[in-house]
């Protein structure tokens, strides 16, 4: 069966998808609880339409990775999330409060780190995160002692007293971590935290973000797959604006454990592209079908995606010769998680498990 659903909403993971990463503090929290709530969040810019209906759940204690290609959406959703900009259609709430009703009661919720983190260059790390926290109203000895919290859980005691134009990018992205976390917000939500570091600068943040996301809820927004594999509970893909896949690192892992079957026939008459997807489609086993650019005019080339392990060879054969096309080629290949991430975000037709997800 093809999959024409549109994924318009994402609930919350199912039952099972629930994180389930060990330390005492997260056997603590109450992750039934519901962080941040969006329904149908759509954003218009002049003419073109940047959210369409994007809906998701994320509960407290998850680390979520919102993984799309570039203009896909990510920083839209987490600048209306967190009440920088506001949805043309649709609500959210964040921590219970709503982003129309209550922005001062999101914004105490949230620490944001924007995609371009507005530091002040000229002052010193110490300064700039003493100015943050005058500015959200802490003083005096309460400013001290987060101040120190910050730059202890951040891993900043070594620059505190250097100027922030003289620290590497990692350690100005530390700095951009510990002001989001100076008025201790259950929720953090970060916009391409890893982007533009060196291969040890992103590890180290990443393994930062961990840790300090073992008792926060955490959003974290990427291009990059294998940042999402190893920092996320659960990942939200979104492309041109649509949710169109909600799973775990593991899923998406299987699913690009699964193998794809290429077929290549001969042009005739009565067979085009769209016929052929649509033989193609009958043949037990096939959850979709598409056709890819042929080697040569008088061919057509099909990439067919199974249901289950189960081997198609035969049974594609055996619908070639049925449908009378000439067979001229038909292998089968494993995909990895660059294909499927590929494969989401440049057909038109989300992901069937993502409509599955919101219907549970
Ligand atoms: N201020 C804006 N004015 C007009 N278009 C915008 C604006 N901000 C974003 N867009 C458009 O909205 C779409 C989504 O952008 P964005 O949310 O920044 O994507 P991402 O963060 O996933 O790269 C893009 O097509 C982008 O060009
Ligand atoms: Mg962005």
């Amino acid at each position: 069966m093809a999959a024409t659903t549109i994924a318009g909403r994402c609930l919350a993971p199912a039952e099972g998808r629930t994180p389930k990463r060990a330390g005492a503090q997260r056997e603590s929290l109450d992750m039934s609880e519901v962080m941040i709530e969006a329904l149908d969040l759509s954003k218009r810019y002049d003419d073109s339409l940047a959210l369409d209906k994007v809906s998701m759940e994320v509960r407290r204690g998850e680390v979520l990775g919102f993984l799309g290609p570039n203009g896909a959406g990510k920083s839209t959703t987490m600048k209306i999330l967190t009440c920088f900009t506001a949805p043309t259609e649709g609500t959210a709430k964040v921590n219970g409060c709503d982003i129309f009703d209550d922005s001062l009661g999101v914004r105490k919720s949230i620490g944001y780190l924007p995609e371009s983190t507005a530091l002040y260059h000229d002052m010193l790390v110490l300064e700039y995160l003493q100015f943050v926290a005058e500015m959200r109203g802490l003083n005096g000895a309460e400013q001290r002692k987060q101040v120190k919290k910050v730059v202890e859980e951040t891993g900043l005691e070594g620059v505190f007293a250097k100027g922030i134009q003289t620290l590497s990018k990692g350690y100005k992205q530390r700095v951009g971590l510990a002001q989001a976390l100076l008025h201790e917000p259950p929720i953090l939500i970060l916009d391409e935290p890893m982007s533009g570091l060196d291969p040890n600068q992103a590890v180290e943040i990443r393994d930062l973000i961990k840790e300090i996301g073992r008792e926060r809820t955490v959003i974290l927004s990427t291009h990059n797959l294998a940042e999402v594999q190893v920092a996320c509970d659960r990942v939200l893909i979104i492309s041109k604006g649509r949710i169109v896949a909600d799973d775990t690192p593991a899923g998406l892992s299987e699913r690009a454990g699964k193998r794809r079957y290429l077929v290549t026939v001969q042009k005739s008459n009565g067979l085009s592209e769209t016929s052929g997807c649509a033989a193609l489609e009958k043949i037990s086993g096939v959850q979709r079908v598409r056709s890819l650019a042929a080697e040569a005019e008088d061919e057509l080339s099909f990439e067919l995606l199974p249901t289950t392990d189960e081997d198609l060879r035969a049974p594609v054969f055996k619908a070639a010769v049925d449908n009378g096309y000439t067979l001229l080629d038909l292998h089968r290949e494993g995909q990895n998680l660059e294909q499927v991430f590929r494969d989401l975000t440049t057909t038109e037709s989300p992901d069937p498990e993502a409509h599955d997800a919101a219907a549970e």
